[in-house]
């Protein structure tokens, strides 16, 4: 496969060299003009192939015809489509992803107009957002590269599809959602040596190129301001905490933003609640939701969406020294409310507790929408299918869950309220990090909870889905840039024009 793709869009194809993908439906009749351009010698052949390969057209699967030497292709590969019922829900991102897997020439052409089957604009944009997504690769660090590791470089692809200005118009708003995506996964994915706060805070700066305005804070400005939740989590690492604030303002310059808040902690040891060692080096990934954050934000600058949008995101290391915080210490939150630390590893809900008061003080958002790696209870409840979505607003669910349901960033609902803000009362301050070992993802958010006033919020647990995450048709990476797409669907739905 390819590292990287060259699109094309045309209304007619000629079938010329390369690959050719065509797409079946469970009746095998290939995509018309298959048998125009190559002669039906080529469907004896597919259905021969499929005979003897016991290729049912099942979705997404697949068998590859090497072309006879007279034929002007090289390859036709058959891919399938299902059913009746898989067609008419197909996930396109998911099916560019297979295609993407078969490539090996350096062109190719896929024939998208297949009977029955409507590939709109919109759909062929997301076939090219799943290819791209598929061939992403994290090797910087790897000096000695096996084989199959060794880049391969770039494959023209041609799509042909009936409209194709309006393809192209599309896959360039989906190419901006891709790159953010990629961009989330090699933040992700950085080791932590590399990716400290400060870093990180760099990265998102580099967002200014597009139009985002960046502006950080450093820990004299935190100081000032009375972040001491955030800066107490960061106490105990030799480098220093930043928060970093984005915005975008693609919409009217009088509408209210729209705020997305990201969990930064580029490495989480525990502090003096040391973890055991045991799987520690993943927790180089509980940035990942600054890392979707980072992402959206380039996604929504570079296809100039339609709205203002608010990116924050707070940076510490959460790591134990003699300067470290420690259980039983109580810190003073932006907001005025107090902490009572329980548990030195429950950080991130404290690093959240003051952005999110800080965004909705500020910027006085129409919404604000976290994001966190938050806790290891959200894996027990939820695997790695479903994000667990905790909401003061039913109006602001159904959006997520339907966002959810349109790209494969799947969110479940999970319980807030009174029952779980009771557990995290506290003896001697206004409540504790932690509520005990039974719903420790509600309780979780029951804390960030109390950082919202009135403002529709979402809290996004994305402790499952955003890293380590089992190989799909567009990812086989262990950083999965979660929530990029989900959030700029989002947008681009319900917070736009
Ligand atoms: N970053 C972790 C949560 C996590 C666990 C993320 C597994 C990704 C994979 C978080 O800071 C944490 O340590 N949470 C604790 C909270 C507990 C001390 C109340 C947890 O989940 O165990
Ligand atoms: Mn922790
Ligand atoms: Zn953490």
């Amino acid at each position: 496969m390819a590292d990287t793709f060259k699109m094309e869009f045309q209304s007619t194809a000629s079938l010329e060299g390369g690959d050719v993908v065509i797409f079946v439906a469970e009746d095998l009749a290939p995509t018309p003009g298959v048998s125009e351009q190559l002669g039906s010698r080529i469907t004896d052949l597919l259905a021969r192939t499929a005979e003897l390969e016991r290729f049912k057209g099942k979705y997404l699967s697949g068998m590859t015809i090497v072309a006879p030497a007279d034929l002007p292709i090289d390859r036709l590969i058959v891919v399938g489509l299902g059913g009746e019922k898989e067609r008419a829900k197909l996930d396109f991102a998911q099916l560019g992803g297979f295609v993407a897997g078969k490539l090996g020439a350096k062109t190719a052409t896929v024939l998208l107009d297949c009977p029955g089957v409507p590939f709109s604009s919109d759909a062929a944009a997301d076939f090219t957002l799943g290819m791209r997504l598929r061939a992403y690769t994290f090797d910087r660090y790897k000096t000695k590269k096996k084989d199959d590791e060794k880049p391969a470089g770039q494959t023209r692809v041609v799509l042909a599809v009936s409209d194709a200005a309006g393809t192209k118009r599309a896959a360039k708003s989906r190419d901006a959602v891709a790159t953010g995506v990629v961009i989330a996964r090699d933040l992700v994915n950085e080791p932590p040596n590399v990716l400290g706060p400060e870093e990180f805070a760099l990265r998102a700066q580099a967002l200014s190129k597009n139009g985002v305005d960046v502006e950080v804070l450093d820990e004299k400005a935190m100081r000032k301001i009375g972040m001491r939740a955030l800066l107490g989590v960061g106490q105990g690492s030799a480098r220093n905490s930043r928060v970093a604030i984005m915005r975008w303002n693609g919409g009217k310059s009088d509408d209210a933003p729209v705020a997305f808040i990201g969990k930064g902690v580029v490495f989480d040891s525990g502090g003096i609640s040391i973890k055991p060692g045991g799987g520690m080096e993943d927790m180089k990934g509980d940035m990942a939701g600054a890392a979707c954050v980072v992402g959206l934000m380039h996604a929504l600058a570079t296809r100039k969406a339609k709205v203002n949008a608010i990116g924050a995101i707070g940076l510490v290391e959460n790591m134990p020294d003699g300067g470290a915080q420690r259980p039983g210490d109580i810190v003073t939150t932006l907001s005025g409310q107090t902490i009572e630390i329980i548990n030195t590893d429950a950080e991130g809900r404290l690093v959240l507790a003051d952005v999110l008061w800080y965004v909705q003080d500020r910027f006085k958002p129409k919404m604000m929408i976290d994001l966190a790696t938050l806790t290891g209870a959200i894996l027990v409840a939820l695997a790695q299918e479903y994000a667990g979505l905790f909401s003061n607003n039913d109006e602001l669910v159904e959006r997520l869950v339907a966002a959810g349901q349109a790209t494969g960033e799947r969110v479940w609902r999970m319980p807030i309220g009174p029952e779980f803000d009771k557990m995290i009362e506290s003896k001697f301050a206004d409540m504790k990090n932690t509520g005990g070992r039974h719903g420790g993802s509600s309780t979780a958010a029951a804390l960030l909870q109390r950082f919202v006033n009135d403002v529709p919020w979402a809290h996004l647990d994305i402790a499952g889905t955003a890293m380590g995450s089992p190989n799909t048709e567009t990812s086989r990476s262990w950083g999965s840039g979660w929530g990029v797409r989900l959030l700029d669907r989002l947008v681009r739905d319900h917070y736009e024009g």
